[in-house]
């Protein structure tokens, strides 16, 4: 796919219009052979070069990042954002590489990031009933009775209207517990806990459908292949 070389690098966040414009006046824009591409070339993704370094992937990426704790989703709040972890180019892309679904600023683990608004959307939507399992620490024992209230399907969180779907709950330690939920109600997981009495500690989503975190540190991101977004949709 080609496209005018001052838009596409425009869109990928190497600066404004009149900044890639400078960047290719300057030479810095080039094949991999070294040979300068002017203002007009349209050149294939593959075959640019800027300062040497192949450019940044096309539209459609999807990221994994091993969210910290202390840092935001969203850019509209104050304090760290989980772009700070990025490459500081991929904040001014167009199409925007935006956060699927949120983690609170003090949950950490598995956040996905795309620029592909179907495909975050098929991820978030309710229809799908995507599987988000979480890692918690609370701070009371359990009771022995919050399994069978979170797999009731007939748990009322405090000012909703219906019902949370059913979720499964494993425990892993006397405070601690693994939890699946296919829905993504504002801070759903914390006020299930608050709701049989008890109180989440530490957050960390560890998989997305059947996609894990795996080893991924923390802080750190990676792209992902076809086979891992299919994992992700149970596709
Ligand atoms: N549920 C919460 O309460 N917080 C999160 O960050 C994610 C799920």
């Amino acid at each position: 796919m080609t496209a005018r070389l001052d838009k596409l690098l425009a869109n990928l966040g190497y600066g404004s219009r009149q900044n890639v414009r400078a960047m290719i006046k300057d030479g810095r824009v080039t094949l991999a052979d070294g040979s300068p591409l002017d203002e007009d070339a349209k050149a294939a993704h593959g075959d640019i070069r800027v300062d040497g370094e192949p450019l940044d992937p096309p539209a459609g990426l999807v990221l994994m990042l091993h969210k910290p704790e202390g840092y935001t989703c969203s850019t509209s709040d104050s304090g760290r954002i989980v772009y700070e972890l990025l490459p500081g180019r991929f904040m001014h892309r167009n199409p925007i590489i935006a956060p699927v679904g949120r983690l609170d600023r003090d949950s950490t683990g598995l956040l996905l990031l795309t620029d592909d608004g179907k495909l975050a959307h098929r991820i978030t939507s309710p229809k799908r009933h995507v599987p988000k399992t979480y890692e918690v620490t609370l701070a009371r024992p359990l009771t022995g009775e919050e399994g069978a209230v979170f797999a009731s399907g007939s748990l009322m969180l405090r000012s909703e209207t219906t019902p949370l779907a059913p979720a499964e709950l494993v425990a892993t330690g006397p405070q601690t517990a693994r939890i699946t939920i296919t829905e993504g109600r504002y801070h759903q997981v914390k006020r299930m806990f608050a709701a049989v009495g008890n109180h989440v500690e530490r957050l960390h989503r560890a998989a997305i459908g059947g996609l894990a975190l795996g080893d991924l540190p923390e802080g750190q991101w990676r792209g992902l292949s076809p086979d891992e977004i299919a994992l992700v949709l149970g596709s």
